[in-house]
């Protein structure tokens, strides 16, 4: 068995990262292994930004967002320089084998360092929920509970005013979130990266559904849509004259990222922060652990970097019967 096992978080940080951390350490104790955190992500990987974690030392954690561990975004570690300087420090700390708790980037920076022959496992963990083979990652609830919140909010005012709202949500260049959110707090229009969209298509719904006898107007959109809510808004302003509704615009930005992960996010970074250990005692590397087709899955790092998750688009057409 593996005897020094360090934990990174990498990237955009999302709410359970914390509880996974936990996991990974009490797990790995009692297995044997010594634990150490190495803060700042692969940036800090490079500095040598290492600290041991005992059991105490994560104690009191489950409950709180962001990562105990920071995250950083690294450019230097795209270099084969930084990676080999990464390995290095690695190596110079006795460390055998690394935990890397992230998202699309941070997994595709730990299948290049397990390309170096460095024992790696994944944990998946993003907001996005862009990655292939996870049903949902780590974050995901917590960031649609807080985005479904602000349209249910938004709704109440946008109705006493007779307004049409555009809200903006993160998921880089996937729409799930936007999706999700959009159907789950009831919008009359959803704008997914995925799915090209007129904009004089979202006017005539937001129209028509004034027409059967509706207040208001939520259209959520997701940043990575090609007209998001900046491109809309002009788009609505240059014809408002025609067009005639009254628009706000809202973005949710890092509002989504933050907080207190829900139940399930705990649970599912419990869950999988445990099984990546098992995993290791079985002396499985090189892959990343996700929950996939409702269990705790492996797959290979080298799959999950050439791939990304597939959209339900049917969800879609679902969204705009419901609108009715
Ligand atoms: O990947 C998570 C995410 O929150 C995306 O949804 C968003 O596009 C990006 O990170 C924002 O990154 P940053 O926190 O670096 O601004």
């Amino acid at each position: 068995m593996t005897r020094k096992v360090g934990i990174l978080t990498s990237g955009g940080d999302a709410p359970g990262m914390n509880a996974a951390i936990r996991a990974v350490v009490r797990t790995g104790i009692n297995k044997g292994c010594e634990m150490c955190g190495i803060c700042n992500g692969y940036e800090g990987l490079i500095r040598g930004d290492i600290v041991p974690l005992t059991a105490r030392d994560v104690g009191g954690i489950i409950e709180r967002g962001g990562t105990i561990l920071h995250s950083a975004r690294s450019e230097e570690f795209k270099t084969h320089a930084g990676r080999q300087k990464a390995l290095d420090k690695l190596t110079e700390n006795k460390i055998d084998a690394v935990m890397i708790i992230g998202g699309g980037g941070s997994q595709t920076g730990a299948h290049e360092l397990s390309q170096l022959g460095y024992p790696v496992i994944g944990i998946s963990s993003t907001i996005d929920n862009d990655l292939y083979r996870a049903d949902i990652t780590i974050g995901v609830h917590t960031a649609l509970n807080t985005a479904l919140e602000a349209i249910d909010r938004l709704r109440t005012t946008a109705s006493s005013h007779g307004r049409v709202f555009l809200v903006e949500v993160m998921g880089r260049e996937c729409g799930y979130l936007a999706l999700v959110s959009g159907i789950a707090g009831g919008a009359e229009a959803i704008v997914i990266p995925e799915v090209e969209t007129d904009p004089e298509e979202i006017a005539s719904e937001v129209l028509s559904a004034s027409r059967r006898g509706k207040s208001h107007a939520i259209v959520v959109v997701a940043e990575g849509a090609r007209y998001d809510t900046e491109g809309l808004a002009a788009y609505f302003q240059k014809h408002h004259e025609r067009l005639g509704f009254e628009l706000r615009v809202t973005k949710l930005g890092h509002v989504q990222r933050g907080g207190t992960p829900t139940v399930f996010d705990r649970f599912l970074a419990t869950r999988l922060g445990s099984f990546a250990v098992e995993c290791l005692a079985d002396g499985k590397h090189g892959i990343m652990v996700s929950e996939y087709e409702g269990k705790e899955s492996f797959t290979p790092l080298s799959e999950i970097a050439a791939n990304q998750r597939q959209l339900d688009l049917g969800l879609l057409k679902l969204a705009r019967i419901l609108a009715e």
